[in-house]
């Protein structure tokens, strides 16, 4: 008979939809859910709960998409990444859009008289003070980014300025020197420098107007209800949750350790510089991020065969590849843990993952993950669906060979794994 537990269902690859309604278009992001599969979760995992969770919040999709749904509470979300922190508190934060516009075109306004007096040589603007700023933009584009940015601290209300400082960050990756479509940092080649000349205050204003429009539907239709605790926590160490508190998880974590999967410290460097984040704030985040630090044998304790058998077969490769691998485990290990403290009996965990490949060996990182839960507590299974990654959101996931553009590693599909604690 079929396994009907586990089993590819292309009605969650949601293929044509509009991924970018209501505040989910507000920034880009590695790797981001699906609005539509967070939605879908909550719907049919989360009737008559109260308390969501993402653990791995990135920039806020599950944390959006429960302060869109009636029941909830509360939402907690977690990152280690002080980017992700901001966008999704900018993503959940209602403004009032009224408020917003008058803000936008006093902002606007600013910007223009600051920049004729840059002209004319009557104002000098401060720059900020980071390695490589020249090399990663071009003089015209520092000196547009840093007028907009002093116009932004000008904004007295903290949720008005965060709204502005993360079409501003956007901003930063569209008209900075680096290249489309890698989350690693390269710079374009000559060529592609030769033809790169941005406006930079048209592609902030685009930006912002397209945010504003984004806001003006979330108010709409946003659950005062609902509160949103964004932490700045780490989901392997003991988080400020109260446990037995949080009655379902939708969250997808990382792929693997960031050094050969997604790079999240490299894709926010240039925008948390601009904002003034500190080099070792910005520096540390591949390193606490999940398997940021390798370990140093292959011993270990975890309690799951699948993982065993798979760094077994690619150690019989290359045994530095396979501390990689495990190094990710280890660190998820500590976040089973965390999250067994926190949700309450009967609570569901919605865990979408990818299963890469390293050295030609696919990692089911579905079941390996499935095995952890189990290993010392009782949790269900109740399904894991397989989705196609649409190609246009395909990740590009960093090349382990470090040889621009290419990725030694693709993925296709994710797989959604539904468990119930007991
Ligand atoms: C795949 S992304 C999440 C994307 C998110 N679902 C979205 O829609 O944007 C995984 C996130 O896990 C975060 N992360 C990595 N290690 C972490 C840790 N130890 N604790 C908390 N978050 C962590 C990364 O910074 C990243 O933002």
């Amino acid at each position: 008979m079929e396994n009907r537990i586990k089993f590819k269902d292309e009605s969650w690859d949601f293929r044509n939809d509009f991924t970018k309604y209501s505040n989910h278009g507000f920034h880009t992001y590695p790797a981001m859910m699906i609005p539509q599969v967070a939605r879908r979760l909550i719907q049919m995992y989360g009737k008559d709960k109260e308390v969501l969770l993402d653990p791995f919040m990135g920039s806020g999709t599950a944390l959006l998409e429960a302060k869109l749904h009636k029941n909830f509470k509360k939402a907690y979300g977690i990152d280690i990444n002080p980017l992700a922190l901001l966008i999704s508190k900018v993503k959940t934060t209602p403004i009032n859009p009224e408020i917003l516009k008058e803000e936008y075109n006093q902002l606007i306004s600013r910007c223009n008289t600051d920049k004729k007096a840059v002209n004319f040589r009557e104002k000098e603007i401060k720059k900020p003070d980071f390695y490589n700023l020249e090399f990663w933009f071009k003089p015209e584009v520092i000196i547009d980014l840093a007028i907009i940015k002093e116009s932004i601290n000008r904004i007295e209300d903290k949720d008005i300025k965060d709204f502005f400082l993360v079409v501003f960050s956007e901003t930063v990756r569209n008209v900075s020197n680096t290249r489309n479509g890698e989350y690693k940092l390269y710079r374009m080649n000559r060529s592609m420098m030769d033809k790169h000349k941005p406006n930079t205050f048209e592609v902030f204003k685009g930006k912002a107007s397209k945010n504003i429009v984004g806001m003006e539907e979330y108010f709409k239709i946003y659950n005062p209800k609902c509160q949103v605790n964004i932490l700045a926590e780490d989901t392997r160490n003991l988080t400020s949750i109260p446990t037995n508190s949080v009655d379902l998880i939708v969250t997808s974590p990382p792929y693997g350790d960031s050094r050969t999967t997604v790079a999240y410290g490299q894709f926010s460097r240039l925008g948390l510089q601009w904002l003034d984040y500190g080099k070792d704030e910005v520096s540390n985040i591949d390193k606490v991020s999940l398997g940021g630090i390798p370990t140093k044998d292959l011993h270990n304790w975890l309690d799951s065969p699948t993982l065993k058998k798979t760094l077994d077969e690619i150690s019989k490769i290359d045994t530095c590849r396979a501390k990689d691998v495990l190094s990710f485990y280890v660190d998820f290990n500590k976040c089973v843990r965390e999250l067994h403290r926190v949700t309450k009996k009967g609570a569901f965990m919605c865990l979408v993952v990818g299963n890469r490949t390293v050295k030609g060996v696919q990692i089911p990182t579905d079941e390996i993950i499935l095995e952890l839960f189990q290993s010392k507590n009782h949790y269900k299974h109740h399904n894991t669906f397989i989705r196609n990654i649409p190609h246009k959101r395909m990740p590009k996931l960093n090349s382990p060979t470090n040889i621009v553009g290419n990725h030694a590693v693709t993925m296709n599909e994710e797989w959604i794994v539904i468990i119930e604690k007991q």
